[in-house]
């Protein structure tokens, strides 16, 4: 099987397409919900990009050729699309206005507005300016040196996105480098951007020049997959084409510790981005302690490691992950009630949670609290739980992959 396009690179080809002199021609692109919001962000600032379903074709318009949007911006349930847009519109010669859905507005956005304020932005919002809707006053920026709390790819390439147009360096460092797909495409597309160990800097007045971009298959979503081969007895499942940038694969280390049988072949560089195909086998799993770097490089992969955590012998303690409680929902809390019902034994720290394999998960009813990964998490324990299992408001899943549900009936058949 191949799994679709990857998010992140989605999004930033759109972005970086539509910044750049002439042509970006992007094949592989996600057709999620929230990437086609970020596509309609750039349409509503008078960007033509035309979508046969195989190729996106953005005709760019220049690092100063978007224009002011006639209406709110709408990123519906997107983070990535609203923390990079806040980054880019702070440095436009205009007013705008970003608003999402009911998740996205209870979402942080402090973190990318008090570094980009640094930077001599304007920009109100909702809480004291830590909420959206978020209204922007685009204006002359100064790049700076800022130190990052927290590894957080969305705070990064918001701030290096607003140092595109800042006078002199913009240099952003992280507890731990976060992914890295803004540096790595940003220098695919000629920017002035030089990564660092822990971070990335950029020198504002450079261009873009319009590029081919193949998207990678999303490990994020292959990752659903993988366990799900784990776990069902007598699985093998070869996935194609999936991103392996180091950034990202923390899900297989993680995996492989537990005794996941995991083969990675192939590997290639397509449009700067590392790509391989996974050959999973079913494997007995054994529980294992996560934290520390491995945390930012599997940040999205959590719901689904906690349903392989309780189909294996023994313990599994996650610790260093507090973001988990920011993302689309508290994933913390939402997985714990999940397994909870499933008959699992979990234990909630502020920063993680313990789990113990159960031997056998039990059909129950669980909702996917609004947020894709969990609904798409608990429909694989479902695969190996005795009696059925139902996922209340699972339109989610089409924020990231909506062919989900489609793939796993066809792996599930064979
Ligand atoms: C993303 C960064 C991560 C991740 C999100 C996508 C990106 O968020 O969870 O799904 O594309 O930059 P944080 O930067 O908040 O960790």
């Amino acid at each position: 099987m191949a799994v679709p396009g990857d998010k992140s690179v989605s999004h930033r080809a759109v972005m970086f397409g539509s910044l750049a002199e002439g042509t970006t021609v992007v094949r592989g692109f996600l057709h999620g919900e929230d990437t086609i919001s970020t596509l309609n962000v750039f349409r509503a600032m008078g960007i033509d990009a035309a979508d046969d379903g195989d190729t996106l074709v953005i005709r760019g318009k220049g690092l100063h050729g978007l224009s002011e949007p006639g209406d709110v911006l709408d990123c519906g349930n997107s983070g990535t699309s609203m923390r990079l847009m806040t980054g880019l519109l702070a440095g436009q010669g205009f007013f705008s206005v970003l608003t999402g859905d009911r998740y996205l507005r209870a979402r942080p956005m402090g973190r990318v507005i008090e570094p980009l304020s640094r930077m001599g932005a304007t920009i109100f919002g909702r809480d004291g300016g830590a909420k959206a809707p978020l209204a922007i006053q685009g204006r002359t920026l100064k790049g700076i040196s800022y130190v990052s709390p927290v590894a957080s790819a969305q705070i990064k390439s918001s701030l290096l996105l607003a140092g595109l147009y800042a006078d002199g360096l913009t240099e952003v460092t992280e507890p731990s480098l976060s992914r890295d797909h803004s540096e790595r495409m940003l220098g695919y597309f000629g920017a002035p951007v030089e990564p660092l160990a822990n971070g990335a800097r950029i020198r504002g007045g450079g261009e873009l020049k319009g590029r081919e971009v193949d998207v990678p298959g999303d490990i994020s979503s292959a990752a659903f997959f993988m366990v799900a081969a784990l776990i069902v007895p007598g699985s093998e499942l070869l996935i194609t084409g999936v991103g392996v940038n180091p950034t990202r694969t923390g899900i297989i280390d993680v995996l492989t510790q537990m005794g996941a049988d995991i083969e990675v072949a192939g590997q290639r560089l397509v449009s700067g981005e590392p790509v391989a195909d996974l050959l999973v086998r079913s494997s007995s799993l054994r529980g294992i302690e996560i934290g520390g770097d491995t945390v930012p490089r599997a940040i999205d992969e959590f719901p689904i490691i906690c349903v392989a955590a309780a189909c294996a012998e023994g313990t599994t303690v996650l610790r260093d992950a507090r973001e988990l409680r920011v993302k689309e929902t508290d994933r913390i809390a939402a997985m714990a009630a999940n397994l909870r019902a499933a008959g699992v034994q979990v234990v909630e720290t502020d920063d993680g949670m313990e789990i113990t394999g159960s031997g056998k998960l039990r059909g129950c009813t669980v909702d996917s609290f609004g947020d894709h990964r969990i609904a798409m998490s608990m429909l694989i324990a479902g695969l190996v739980a005795l009696g059925g299992t139902t996922v209340t408001d699972t339109g989610c899943i089409a924020t990231s992959f909506p062919s989900f549900t489609d793939l796993l009936e066809r792996v599930c058949d064979r």
